[in-house]
């Protein structure tokens, strides 16, 4: 029989830092009797190149069986409300100038294996990107810069718990001023649509957010760079930009619920959960990761 292992390496107020593989923890932690379901599990997996990466990553047919294994799993973890939104990176065909279809194969199996909804598509757009595949993009000038990467929101019915009124942003200048005013060219529209004045002057407190979402990691203060350059630990070169784990924990989650990241790196989910006063469980495989990560907390317990 596999030894499995895994331990929990250090925790907080709000949350729990587990070192091992996510399929070991998540398989014990559905056995235990203080088992409590998943309101939003939030990642970003290992990417599914064509070619092997540092951290070990699966290529092809391996990576989707592994996808397609971990679907069930993250049915059973999911509260019947929950949600799962998880990134995949773009990644190209090895030594072509192709696209890998392999992101959107991975995003199918996994919603198939788990019998999950697709709630909806979002757009991670970084204008800080640098270009690659740089062949393609930079040498050879055929191809453009790959500046986005796609969230994929899952849950196990058409309606889990979301309030867009969560995650408001600030109106633009015209849209104040028409509040303000309170005239709305109202009417028909060309498309036959419409519009009455109360729907569009009325001040609901912010702005609608789009399914863009535009954020980069350009700050090199944090408190986690400091933290891993004063301690000679790596830093974990595929970090979520903190306001896009915001933006979802606070709009699919309230206090108290409880956040998931099976693939947790430096931690920046369990980071934001913690800082909006969730409960979070993170699990990373690497220790120099988890290392690292112990810098964004001010109060962690090594364990
Ligand atoms: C794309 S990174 C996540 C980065 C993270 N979102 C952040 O903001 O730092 C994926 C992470 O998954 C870890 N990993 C790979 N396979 C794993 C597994 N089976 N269980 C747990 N972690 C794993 C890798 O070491 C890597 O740090």
């Amino acid at each position: 029989m596999e030894i499995v292992s895994y331990r929990k390496y250090y925790k907080t107020r709000f949350g729990e830092m587990y070192f091992g593989k996510c399929e070991d923890v998540l398989l014990d932690y559905l056995s235990r009797p203080d088992f409590k379901p998943i309101n939003l599990l939030f990642t970003s997996p290992p990417f599914p190149l064509n070619r092997a990466k540092r951290y070990g990553n699966m290529t092809g047919k391996d990576y989707l069986e592994w996808i397609g294994m971990l679907g069930p799993i993250f049915k059973r973890l999911l509260a019947t409300d929950g949600s799962i939104v998880f990134e995949l990176g773009n990644a190209w065909e090895p030594g072509v100038p192709a696209h890998s279809t392999l992101p959107i194969e991975a995003l199918l199996e996994l919603k198939k294996s788990g019998d999950f909804s697709l709630c909806q598509e979002f757009i991670y757009y970084n204008p800080a990107k640098l270009p690659s595949p740089i062949e393609w993009v930079n040498k050879r000038r055929i191809r453009v810069k790959d500046s986005f990467t796609r969230l994929w929101w899952l849950s196990n019915s058409p309606y889990p718990k979301a309030n867009n009124h969560n995650v408001k942003e600030e109106y633009s200048q015209q849209m104040k001023k028409l509040i303000k005013s309170g005239k709305y060219n109202s009417g028909k529209r060309p498309s036959e649509y419409v519009i009455g004045e109360s729907s569009f002057s009325k001040n609901n407190g912010g702005a609608i957010p789009s399914n863009v979402l535009i954020a980069s990691n350009t700050n090199s203060k944090d408190d986690y760079l400091r933290y891993c350059k004063d301690n000679e630990l790596e830093i974990h070169p595929a970090r979520m930009p903190k306001e896009i784990v915001g933006f979802f924990i606070k709009f699919l989650t309230d206090e108290n619920d409880l956040i998931l990241d099976p693939f947790a790196g430096s931690n920046t989910t369990g980071n934001e959960a913690e800082k909006l006063k969730r409960q979070w469980m993170s699990i990373e495989a690497s220790e120099n990761y988890i290392k690292g990560s112990i810098g964004r907390f001010q109060s962690a317990q090594l364990l």
